[in-house]
């Protein structure tokens, strides 16, 4: 029986596209449905043109109204993409070991906003993604896979975020696939 799969989002979208894109016949997951808090998020109609059903919640009550949404059909694994809002303990404890988030840094290095900035100040030679688990400490849960980018000393923060999104596109597929498909701790739905 194949896993149902929540993807979080407030924004662009693009790695919840490759996501919901990887999700093929073969693939152990089905993206069963996006929520966004932001109602202007260009991700919406993107999942919509891929026909995965979409909810907007707003802030105020968003996480009530998502576990309303998780009742009927427990999610296996939810993922952030580019979810902008902070969760709370509670939250992450109902679905704990099963939300994942993607970060474009490599953690444990540059945690939190402006990584990019913050990569290029400190003359960092590499750069990259990680996805992890989450837990109450953001961006400082347990490691699930990273990939490597060469920072160049021509790199701008646009230069390097475009290099390390295209990386994320490849790492978040594969990431999922693994984490649906391995009878470990995280994965015991
Ligand atoms: C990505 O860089 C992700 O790592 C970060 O926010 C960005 C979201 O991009 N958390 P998109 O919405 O997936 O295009």
């Amino acid at each position: 029986m194949k896993k149902p799969v929540a993807i979080l989002i407030s924004g662009n979208g693009s790695n919840m596209e490759c996501l919901i894109k990887s999700m093929d016949e073969t693939h152990p997951g089905y993206p069963f449905l996006v929520i966004s808090n932001n109602k202007d998020a260009p991700g919406l109609e993107k999942a919509k043109k891929l026909n995965v059903p979409v909810k907007y919640i707003p802030n105020k009550d968003f996480e009530a109204k998502c576990i309303d949404h998780f009742r009927k059909n427990k999610p296996a694994v939810i993922c952030l993409a580019g979810f902008m809002k902070v969760l709370s303990s509670e939250f992450i404890k109902n679905f704990d070991g099963k939300i994942i988030n993607i970060h474009p840094s490599l953690l444990p290095k540059y945690p939190g906003l402006k990584t990019h900035e913050r990569v290029i100040s400190a003359k960092e030679k590499l750069s990259g993604c990680t996805v992890h688990i989450v837990n109450e400490k953001i961006d400082q849960g347990p490691i699930l896979g990273q990939k490597k980018v060469k920072v160049e000393l021509s790199d701008t923060v646009k230069s390097l975020q475009k290099k390390i999104l295209s990386q994320e596109h490849r790492l978040y597929p594969e990431v999922l696939k693994s984490f649906l498909s391995t009878k470990n701790q995280f994965t015991d739905v």
